[in-house]
């Protein structure tokens, strides 16, 4: 299982103050220091943290791989095609939200994400869609052409009692399982942490992860060195 950082949240601390530091470049080229295997950016339609400055400068510096989060907006589809990303992962935006709070419904706008995953393709870019572990939604991702899911792990991580973790680890378990037999390749995220990496760590369908909240918030007390060996510690276990 491989880790990709997400370090967007460096990025709403800069923004906080509207000031430089801390810089989520230099956060991101420390991390593949440290033996994480890509760093992942979500460049929103209101830039409310990563901007078109780090998107770039990230695709110049890192030596690992760049995955691309973002919406289906066509202006952000330019910048993708323009930045070449290793991987455009699509998931939904809403204005409101605090944080990406589910799914692409990709039953719900088949022709729209078809779409973007043909002009994204026209690119060369792959492309994953970021959904519930869903077996619909797995098939008509795979119907509309994308390359890999990435399986929500939100639900997961929010579940208390031990019957409802239970029937979501099934539940991503046999998404992952059925996504892999189907062809596409399979990423995990959300609300992944230092705790429950160990329950997701052990479904081998699942090629890699995407966490970013967990190790950021930790690097601010043990630093990043520490915060990153410790998750890769804890998935290679
Ligand atoms: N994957 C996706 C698609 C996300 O939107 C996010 C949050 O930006 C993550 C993974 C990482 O989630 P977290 O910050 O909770 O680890």
């Amino acid at each position: 299982m491989r880790l990709s950082l997400n370090v967007d949240h460096v990025a709403t601390l800069r923004n906080a103050r509207g000031e430089a530091q801390p810089d989520p470049v230099t956060f991101a080229l420390m991390a593949e220091q440290y033996g994480v295997d890509g760093i992942v950016v979500h460049l929103r339609e209101d830039r409310r943290h990563i901007n078109e400055r780090d998107v770039r400068l990230l695709r110049e510096l890192l030596t690992t791989k760049l995955d691309l989060e973002m919406s289906t907006d066509e202006v952000i589809v330019k910048i993708a095609c323009d930045v070449q990303p290793e991987l455009a992962t699509l998931v939904p935006e809403k204005r409101q939200e605090l944080t990406t709070e589910g799914g692409l419904n990709v039953l719900d706008n088949l022709e729209k994400i078809k779409n973007t995953i043909i002009k994204l393709h026209e690119c060369d870019i792959p492309v994953s869609i970021f959904i519930e572990p869903d077996i619909d939604q797995i098939d008509a991702a795979a119907e509309i052409g994308a390359d890999f899911i990435e399986v929500h792990t939100g639900t997961f991580a929010n579940a208390v009692s031990e019957s409802e973790i239970f029937d979501e680890l099934e539940r991503i378990q046999l998404g992952a399982r059925h996504a892999k037999k189907i062809g596409l390749g399979v990423n995990a995220g959300h609300g992944l942490n230092y705790l429950n990496i160990k329950e997701i760590r052990n479904i081998s369908e699942i090629d890699e992860v995407s966490i970013g909240q967990s190790i950021i918030a930790r690097s601010i007390f043990v630093g990043v060195d520490q915060a990153v060996k410790e998750m890769i510690e804890l998935i290679k276990k």
